[in-house]
């Protein structure tokens, strides 16, 4: 099978029609089962929904692994207030590539997942905020919602049911703030791309006001496999508190780079040697960053001994995140390498919050520093210091990622540091 590439260790289950084209038509999905999940939805309710959500064990993929059917059990039973869905697909974290093929490949099963989870919340919009570079993407997905508007699988009394549902394509303007659940609820309503102060939760505050729930493309594309299978037979894949099967986005030094579904719990090293064909050129592993940017950094050693679940990836030191595995071979240079990531988050605070907006400006001026020979051990102390002083104090945790990596690299890469400051005081620079 070609696309880019496939391993026989995978369980294809939301990925099965990448590559596929004819699977972005409304009757080829139609044809191979589609739509068939949000028919035995209306026959469930909307509690049993969320019942067989919650069962399955599914944990939010966008990054913070939050049970879903938890989170929608959240939204107020009895509405007496519009409810609202929005899908986040703005999938800005660097290293992450996953959702913009979950719609480009199967538009369908994005807007299924959409219409069912709307359903369960009680919701009568759902609005799907791209990330506005997303151009091939949103056309996708615009020509496959107008194709379910015709069908009668969207709008008034969908399918006989009763159920009334819009839904909305909303693009951003390309800000990695409007990612952040609170920031893409103001950037949809016309105001600034900045974080709210919670509470209020958006399931009692959310979207203009009323009751909301924001989900990944990821976690709602999974959706509709949970309402046909049962919760039971999403928990037969993955380990027991990080069920079912995750999209691992590889980028970095490997041979075949990509995405791969794989269970959870799948061991990092297999991923690397076996799925990803191994490190280029024959080098050797230095470092991963196993869940886009915002994680800490692990070692070849700690990868050794890490599997890709949400507790495994804990235990081995960094977090899974939205699982993005970014591996880097012996020859990159660490130091510059966080000092591009800490760029990019200085470039993306919304300036909101001091520690964060003068913390990650400032950061990124002392590793330059560090990275030009013109550095002092006393740097390292004070990016630490910083580091500690931007983690937990800021309305969002775009301050806190900005930090992890510098304090890991610190931890764990410090000879990388003290020799370009060492490089410095041997050629006299101060
Ligand atoms: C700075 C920042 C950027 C984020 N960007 C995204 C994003 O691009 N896509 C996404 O799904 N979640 C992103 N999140 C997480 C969302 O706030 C939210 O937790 C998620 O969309 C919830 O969906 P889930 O429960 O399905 O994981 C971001 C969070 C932060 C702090
Ligand atoms: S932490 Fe940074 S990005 Fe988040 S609200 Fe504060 S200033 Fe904005």
């Amino acid at each position: 099978m070609a696309y880019p590439y496939v391993s026989d260790r995978e369980v294809r289950v939301i990925s099965r029609h990448f590559g596929d084209p004819a699977a972005r038509r409304l009757d080829t999905y139609v044809e191979r089962g589609g739509y068939q999940a949000l028919r035995k939805a209306f026959e469930l309710g909307p509690d049993a929904v969320i019942d067989e959500v919650k069962a399955s064990g599914l944990r939010g993929r966008g990054g913070a692994g939050f049970p879903t059917g938890v989170k929608w059990s959240f939204m107020p039973k009895q509405p007496t207030r519009p409810h609202y869905l929005l899908c986040n697909a703005d999938e800005s974290e660097p290293g992450t590539f996953k959702d913009r093929e979950l719609i480009r490949w199967d538009p369908h099963q994005l807007l299924e997942g959409v219409l069912i989870s709307a359903f369960a919340i009680r919701a009568g919009h759902a609005y799907i905020y791209c990330r506005g570079e997303f151009f091939e993407t949103t056309q996708v997905l615009a020509r496959a919602l107008e194709d379910a508007y015709a069908g009668g699988y969207a709008g008034r009394d969908i399918l006989g049911s009763g159920f009334d549902i819009d839904v909305t394509i909303h693009v951003g303007a390309g800000a990695y703030i409007c990612g952040e659940e609170t920031g893409l609820m103001n950037s949809l309503e016309g105001q600034r791309g900045q974080p709210r102060v919670k509470p209020p939760f958006p399931a009692a505050v959310g979207a203009f006001g009323m009751p909301s729930t924001v989900n990944n493309v990821e976690t709602l594309a999974t959706v509709p496999h949970i309402v046909t299978h049962g919760g039971a037979w999403y928990r037969g894949y993955g380990t027991e508190k990080s069920p079912g099967t995750k999209l691992f986005c590889v980028s970095g030094h490997v041979n075949r780079p990509g995405n791969y579904e794989l269970p959870l719990g799948f061991p990092m090293m297999d991923l690397i040697e076996d799925v990803c064909g191994g490190i280029r050129d024959g080098h050797a592993l230095k470092a991963v960053i196993p869940g886009g940017s915002s994680v800490p950094l692990l070692n070849a050693e700690e990868c050794s001994r890490c599997t890709l679940d949400y507790e495994g990836v804990v235990a081995a030191g960094s977090m899974l995140g939205c699982a993005s595995v970014i591996v880097m071979d012996e020859t990159t240079d660490i130091v510059k390498q966080v000092r591009r990531m800490v760029q990019f988050y200085a470039h993306e605070s919304c300036g909101q919050c001091t520690p964060c907006r003068e913390g990650t400006a400032w950061m990124t001026k002392v590793l330059r520093r560090i990275e030009d020979g013109r550095g002092t051990e006393e740097d390292l102390d004070t990016l630490l210091d910083m580091s500690h002083q931007m983690t937990g104090t800021t309305i969002c945790v775009l301050s806190d990622s900005a930090a992890a990596p510098v304090v890991s690299s610190i931890h764990k890469f410090k000879d990388e540091y003290l020799a370009l400051i060492r490089r410095g005081e041997r050629v006299g620079v101060a």
